[in-house]
């Protein structure tokens, strides 16, 4: 017969449900008594539900007095007869802060007599930092009142502290019980293990979610209380992704020098590779970068030393971070005396006449006779506020023939329209992949026609940097890559746990075409449905003709008065009224903006949202403006509570 084990427990695991739901069977092969561990005393660890025991002495000194008699003896359960496989998972339930050591205890009143002698076992003792403990008590009876409901029952499933245990458990058959002295290499081999296991789990899924709340409540870390509808302002990683995103931190935590001079390598490659398969383009056209203003800023900057006296950029953008960045270079190069030449657009506009002002703009420029040329247009992808899609592949291919080199911003695109580098063929593009592409915060992709890779350096300057000459005709610049991967130490987790995105997109959702009909249908619907709420309208031009507006973020204008009704204080008290009212009474959001001197919000719709979270903004957002109205942000301490 297998050896079993004695184990002593003393805190969450007395309750017999979470014993039970830890080592995955209802323990019936188990005996448990009632028993003592003399000398020791339990504490609360802050922050959390569960105890710590450590030594008497130590105890007395943190709580700074003699413990009495009662405190300093630890009342709780020695269970018998623990398989292997139990304390594996014992052990991956305690994790770091807790060491196995052995212990005596004596079983107590309520057990007959003659068992009453003191027992071998073992105990988890709390050996992390005494600074993370607090100096109080901490009782069964309390736990059960005020915290066991997160330990058990309904709801219960969700909690944390359980997930390293039930991924313990699928990983059957490399369970190994983890001694005392585990040596650093078990840790290493674990993280190692705990990478696999998470990408095996996504490529071997095999059923398409159906999406909406319950997808939401599988899948996302969301608050169940929180309505989530801005969705575009910093994205969503799914438990998937941010579970391979956790692997990899601990990765670099176990061994950082493996990490940083071999591992991240490979795993870059990969996910370059990825990224490229995704927008359609060859894997060294691209670079990764934390965010999409940081590629704008890269190529803004690298392009200084082409600009010749009189130079003109173009901006054909609503978004006012797109404009700040072509400012920022005119304004920087005053030797040079360029300028900004701005296409403002009034939406809903049709995709025909956005191209027809921008080449009116681009005409009239070049015919007053000022011998100015127009050298780069900067074009939004997606707009942000409002959140329209821009027509930039009419655009890029029009400045094509006007010789303009284009710079795309489509800081939201990745992951809400189908993507083709190829087929557009910009100068430049970037994109985050932390909003609709469902990666961690944050990542963005880089692309720079081969062309121009020679000019294009990274922010801050590298070691790899150098003057490069571009690459032979149709080939890429050799070492432009270099360049863009180490510019100093990152977290890595963001960018490497990109490939969990994407395979949670495919095997997951279902891949982009299921992904997109859902959320841009989802858009249009539930756009429908709030301004129908509100008596206003979606900013929206829907026939193909026309050009659609909305992918998967829709505008709705808002039941207030004039943007100009309002003085600028009173504008800004609006919005800072607005992001408090709607965060924290109504558990959702969205964001507000003037535009045409309308007030708008922009929604989103994500694959983990449905009619039902449209129908809760709708009201929220009705609420709220009937306050706004009747004058609730401008009233003494409204926005700060
Ligand atoms: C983009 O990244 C840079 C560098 O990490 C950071 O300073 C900046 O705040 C980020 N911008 C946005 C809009 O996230
Ligand atoms: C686009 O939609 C707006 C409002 O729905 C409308 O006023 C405008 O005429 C449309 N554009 C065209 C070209 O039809």
């Amino acid at each position: 017969m297998a050896q079993t084990h004695s184990l002593f427990f003393y805190g969450t695991l007395v309750h017999a449900a979470v014993l039970s739901r830890v080592i995955g069977n209802p323990g019936e092969h188990l005996e448990t008594v009632d028993a003592i561990l003399q000398d020791h005393v339990r504490l609360h660890v802050d922050g959390e539900d569960y105890p710590a025991v450590i030594a008497a002495d130590d105890g007395a000194r943190l709580l700074n007095r003699p413990l009495t008699d009662d405190e300093a003896s630890v009342r709780g359960v020695l269970v018998q007869g623990l398989t292997d496989d139990d304390v594996a998972l014992l052990d991956e339930f305690e994790g770091d802060e807790y060491t196995r050591s052995p212990c005596t205890v004596t079983p107590i009143a309520s057990s007959p007599a003659p068992s009453r002698t003191p027992l071998q076992a073992t105990v988890y003792l709390w050996t992390a930092p005494h600074s993370r403990l607090s100096p109080s008590i901490w009782t069964f009876e309390a736990f059960l009142r005020d915290s066991a409901h997160r330990w058990v029952g309904v709801g219960s499933e969700n909690n944390p502290d359980y997930a390293e245990v039930d991924r313990r458990r699928q990983m059957k058959g490399v369970i190994t019980p983890r001694g005392v002295q585990e040596s650093a290499a078990d840790a290493l081999e674990q993280v190692d293990e705990r990478l696999e296991v998470e990408k095996e789990k996504l490529q071997n899924h095999v059923e398409h979610e159906p999406f909406g709340r319950a997808l939401r409540t599988k899948y996302w870390g969301f608050d169940p209380d929180y309505v989530p509808l801005n969705h575009g302002s910093y994205g969503a990683a799914p438990r998937p992704v941010m579970d391979r995103f956790r692997a990899l931190q601990d990765a670099s935590i176990a061994a950082p020098d493996r990490f940083m001079k071999v591992d991240y390598e490979p795993l870059l490659v990969q996910t370059r590779q990825r990224l490229a398969d995704f927008v359609k383009c060859d894997r060294d056209d691209l670079v990764v970068v934390t965010n999409a203003t940081m590629g704008v800023n890269t190529v803004l900057r690298s392009l200084s030393t082409t600009w010749e006296k009189g130079d003109r950029l173009l901006c054909v953008s609503t978004t006012m971070r797109v404009l700040a960045n072509g400012n920022h270079i005119v304004d920087s190069h005053p030797h040079l005396e360029l300028s900004l030449l701005s296409v403002e657009l009034t939406y809903p506009v049709a995709h025909a006449d956005v191209l027809s002002a921008v080449r009116a703009a681009v005409e009239t420029a070049s015919n007053d006779g000022s011998g100015r040329r127009i050298r780069l247009a900067l074009v939004d992808g997606i707009s942000a506020n409002p959140g329209t899609i821009v027509p930039w592949r009419s655009l890029v291919s029009y400045f094509r023939t006007e010789g303009i080199l284009s710079l795309v911003d489509a800081a939201h695109e990745f992951g809400q329209v189908p993507i083709s580098l190829r087929d557009a063929q910009p100068d430049f593009y970037v994109s985050n992949v932390h909003k609709w592409g469902l990666g961690h915060r944050t990542a963005a992709v880089l692309y720079v026609d081969k062309r121009w890779q020679h000019l294009v350096h990274s922010i801050p300057t590298s070691h790899a940097y150098a003057v490069r000459e571009p690459g032979a005709e149709g080939e890429g610049c050799p070492g432009w890559v270099d360049e863009h991967v180490w510019t100093g130490t990152i977290e890595w987790a963001s960018i490497l746990s990109i490939p969990a995105a994407l395979d949670f997109r495919e095997r997951v959702l279902g891949g982009e075409e299921r992904i997109i009909a859902y959320c841009h249908g989802l858009a249009i619907d539930g756009g429908e449905l709030v301004a129908k709420e509100l008596g206003t309208q979606t900013m929206r031009n829907a026939s193909t003709e026309e050009g659609e507006l909305v992918a998967c973020m829709v505008n709705v204008q808002l039941p207030l008065p004039a943007p100009s009704s309002y003085t600028p204080a009173q504008r800004a008290q609006i919005v800072s009224w607005w992001n408090r009212e709607l965060t924290y009474s109504h558990r959702t959001f969205v964001p507000i903006f003037p535009h045409d001197d309308k007030y708008w919000v922009r929604i989103s719709a994500q694959v983990y949202t449905d009619m039902d979270d449209f129908r809760y903004g709708a009201s929220a957002l009705k609420t709220v403006c009937e306050q706004i109205r009747a004058g609730a942000p401008f009233r003494n301490g409204a926005g700060e509570q």
